[in-house]
């Protein structure tokens, strides 16, 4: 086998995102690209001779070639063993738990998660280390510190490894274990929820649709709904993976989830609809006319999730992103334990969870997760649903009903502006960012504000520091509205408003969210001036 080490220079620009680097595919396929990367990751971690590694990834397009080159440079790199999920491919949730299950060094993960696929689309690559988490920004550091000073990577000349057939072989010194990406993950999922339940409620008659947007968590529906837990077949749709999510776009919001949303709103409705991402870690969960916000989402689950063995002992705390309603801490109040705001990003999550301070956290951006693995898990909180239905007997209708009745009612919405230009978007953060300490007392229209601030986080666990995540602007009577920049767009600047009004008197439940929100909505468009700095009428997006 022949060994290389071939020289190169450092590429701007290779600075992880909110999740790991995302870039257009045709970026990661120019020469050297994706070897840099790979190399800056494994000396970034201190190098990975002797050590075995997961990899896998969420069936896009390069997803299979990718994989050769990094299967090649770990060899090389004198890594002793490579466990890869058949045909290259692995959810999100599920490389974590192999990462954990097999105790291995980490894992690299092949995804850009919601975003479309193709190769005029988009890739991305990150590090998840040996707890099965994102890379702590610690070690993301050394990362994009190697990716700036890189002058060689090492990669081994070899044929393709076989993905396709399980078993082990060797490529040069080091072992390539090809395993099976569904069964360890379903055999996970059988422990924590009861499928004796839950198959019952299929049995019963319960109709559900699950749409896996031509994405990875097709085969992973398909085998725990329709093969283990009964439902009907035809249940899953959508549910064969394609290297470009059937030219959609796999983020299951009701905006890219219609198909299911039109089902869901439609006469003669299934009783529980969901939707996964491209790689799995994000759900969308709707009833018959009932979108679920994710933030409600988190807030049903921390309720009710002692209805599931796995979580039947009680939460030793939960965890929402500073842009998530502040639903679920009400119901964390309820139970008297701690509830933790972080920035946005899964990667703040693991130390709590690692430190068994929380043991469910979630997301506005359609991730709930819970200390089982150190990723969101889409199918996870689907399950989690369907556990509860099925313990409680109640509709969605009914559970979303006591949740409002119990805690108040935190209507909420975000709306996105895309492919804003760099330097409009930043003149909005700046603004706002100017007129922080001038804004409490400011009177706009009929709402007050009585906080506004940049929010930070010092990590309890250990203590780092991360500052700023967002805009925050606070109204008397607990509206909200947050100003932030995402951290995973591939081009020009994405500007987030999470929208947010708490109500709390019965008669006033069941507004239209749109409506329930329109003076918030009006008082954080007039104090940021976005519409004047971006010329931008409407959002893109509203979710
Ligand atoms: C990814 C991360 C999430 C995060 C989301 C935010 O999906 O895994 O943890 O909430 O990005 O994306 P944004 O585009 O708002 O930075
Ligand atoms: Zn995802």
């Amino acid at each position: 086998m022949q060994h290389d080490t071939v020289a190169t220079q450092p590429i701007a620009g290779q600075q992880p995102g909110t999740s790991g680097l995302r870039k257009k595919t045709r970026v990661f396929m120019e020469p050297h690209y994706l070897e840099n990367y790979v190399q800056s990751i494994i000396d970034g971690i201190g190098g990975v001779a002797g050590k075995t590694l997961v990899v896998g990834g969420d069936g896009r397009y390069f997803n299979d070639r990718a994989i050769q080159v990094i299967l090649r440079m770990l060899a090389a790199n004198g890594a002793s063993g490579a466990i890869v999920g058949q045909g290259g491919v692995l959810s999100t949730p599920a490389a974590s738990h192999l990462i954990r299950k097999r105790g291995t060094a980490g894992g690299f993960i092949l995804s850009a998660s919601h975003n479309p696929g193709g190769i005029d689309a988009d890739f991305g690559l990150k590090f998840n280390g040996p707890n099965g988490g994102p890379a702590s920004e610690a070690v993301n550091a050394k990362i994009v510190e190697a990716t700036k000073t890189i002058s060689a990577y090492k990669i081994v000349t070899a044929e393709d490894a076989d993905l396709g057939t399980i078993g082990t072989s060797s490529l040069g010194e080091m072992s390539v274990e090809i395993v099976d990406p569904v069964s360890d993950y379903a055999a996970l999922m059988e422990e924590l929820f009861d499928f004796d339940k839950i198959r019952t409620l299929f049995a019963s008659g319960f109709r559900m649709r699950f749409d896996a947007m031509h994405a990875v968590t097709g085969p992973y529906a398909k085998a725990i709904l329709e093969d283990r837990l009964g439902a009907a077949e035809g249940t899953v749709i959508n549910g064969t993976p394609s290297p470009d999510f059937g030219g959609g776009h796999p983020d299951p919001n009701p905006v890219w989830a219609k198909e299911l949303m039109d089902e869901m709103y439609g006469d003669n409705a299934p009783d529980f609809g969901a939707a996964s991402d491209g790689d799995g870690d994000r759900n969308m969960i709707v009833g018959p006319h009932q979108y679920v916000t994710p933030s409600d989402s988190l807030a049903v689950l921390a309720a009710h999730a002692h209805r599931a063995p796995a979580y039947a002992k009680g939460l030793a705390g939960v965890a929402r992103s500073m842009p998530t309603s502040a639903a679920v801490d009400r119901v964390a109040a309820a139970q008297g334990i701690e509830c933790f705001e972080t920035p946005t990003g899964w990667k703040f999550f693991g130390n709590l969870l690692d430190a068994g301070r929380v043991t469910l956290c979630g997301e506005e951006s359609a991730g709930t997760g819970s200390d089982h693995v150190r990723e969101k898990d889409g199918l996870w909180a689907v399950l989690l649903w369907l556990n509860i239905l099925a313990e409680s007997g109640q509709s969605v209708a009914e559970i979303m009903e006591a949740l409002w009745r119990d805690y108040g009612r935190c209507y909420y919405s975000r709306y996105d502006y895309e492919d804003v230009e760099t330097e409009k978007a930043h003149a909005v953060m700046d603004g706002l960012r100017a007129r922080l300490d001038t804004l409490p007392g400011t009177e706009v229209g009929d709402l007050t504000v009585n906080f506004a601030d940049e929010f930070a986080y010092d990590d309890p666990v250990d203590g780092a520091r991360a500052t700023g995540q967002g805009i925050r602007i606070g109204f008397e009577g607990g509206a909200r509205a947050v100003f932030r920049l995402s951290g995973t767009g591939t081009q020009g600047a994405t500007i987030r408003l999470y929208l947010e009004r708490l109500e709390t008197a019965p008669d006033a439940l069941a507004q239209a969210p749109q409506e329930a929100l329109r003076p918030v909505v009006e008082a954080a468009l007039t104090i940021s001036e976005l519409k004047e700095l971006t010329g931008r009428k409407e959002p893109d997006v509203i979710t």
